[in-house]
């Protein structure tokens, strides 16, 4: 696994755009794998100014969310769907109909994702991390193996995302469909985006830890090409 260590949020953006850039330029039809969260949104601010500045085309690219929460719509202004067309997608010239963003709540719908990405290959996959280690939403004890299915969220999660719903945990949905860590680590790289001094166990348990389902992101250490970029806060007990 690759650590770069930045001064800040904005320097860690402006590094994960950096590697975000070589493979979305690196050749036509790129299939990108996207998070949403507050992780990635000054790295996906980089990705617009750059389609504004200097005319780097999405118009070919492909991309795949992670996950949506379970019994919200689409037009809530919570969904992962309306994240990401505020934060990316309407501000680029990417083809709505190359976006995928996982919807629904049965077996069937999480294989019908599943389907869709076993059509192809994701170049490039972006990942934030729960303070509990969860990528996605597999939380700690997601056998690595799954693919895309419905979880319950934990408390710590609920708690953590009330923040995005008046501060309400009661309001926060209780499940979410999540591409599963089976599919996460079919990807052919992985850029991980982590900052602040909340996020610095989950990060040390990600570099240094055993391998366990107990940190789901530990699984990134049998993964051949993974890029970390993490502020100084959140590397601060490496
Ligand atoms: C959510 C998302 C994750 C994200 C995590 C951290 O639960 N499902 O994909 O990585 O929260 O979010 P943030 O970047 O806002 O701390």
């Amino acid at each position: 696994m690759k650590v770069v260590v930045c001064k800040d949020y904005d320097e860690m953006s402006q590094k994960a755009f950096e590697v975000m850039k070589e493979v979305v330029t690196s050749k036509p039809g790129v299939v990108l794998g996207l998070a949403t969260g507050s992780s990635p949104v000054g790295l996906y601010k980089c990705m617009i100014k750059d389609h504004e500045e200097n005319g780097t085309s999405y118009k070919d690219v492909v991309t795949y969310n992670l996950d949506e929460y379970v019994g919200i719509d689409r037009s809530n202004p919570q969904s992962y769907y309306t994240f990401m067309k505020e934060n990316l997608f309407d501000h680029i010239d990417i083809d709505p109909n190359n976006t995928h963003v996982p919807y629904g709540s049965t077996k069937e719908d999480c294989e019908g994702y599943e389907k869709e990405l076993e059509k192809v290959s994701i170049d490039l996959q972006l990942l934030g991390i729960g303070r509990n280690g969860h990528i996605g939403f597999n939380e700690p004890g997601t056998p690595f193996d799954e693919m895309t299915h419905i979880v319950d969220l934990t408390q710590s999660t609920i708690e953590a995302n009330a923040r995005f719903f008046d501060n309400d945990m009661n309001k926060v949905p209780k499940q979410a469909i999540t591409m599963g860590i089976g599919t996460i680590m079919k990807s052919k790289k992985v850029l991980m985006v982590v900052s602040g001094p909340e996020k610095a166990e989950a990060v040390k348990a990600t570099v240094e830890g055993p391998v366990t389902t107990d940190m789901p992101a530990s699984v990134l250490q049998n993964h051949p090409d993974v890029t970390l970029v993490v502020d100084e806060a959140a590397a601060s007990l490496l």
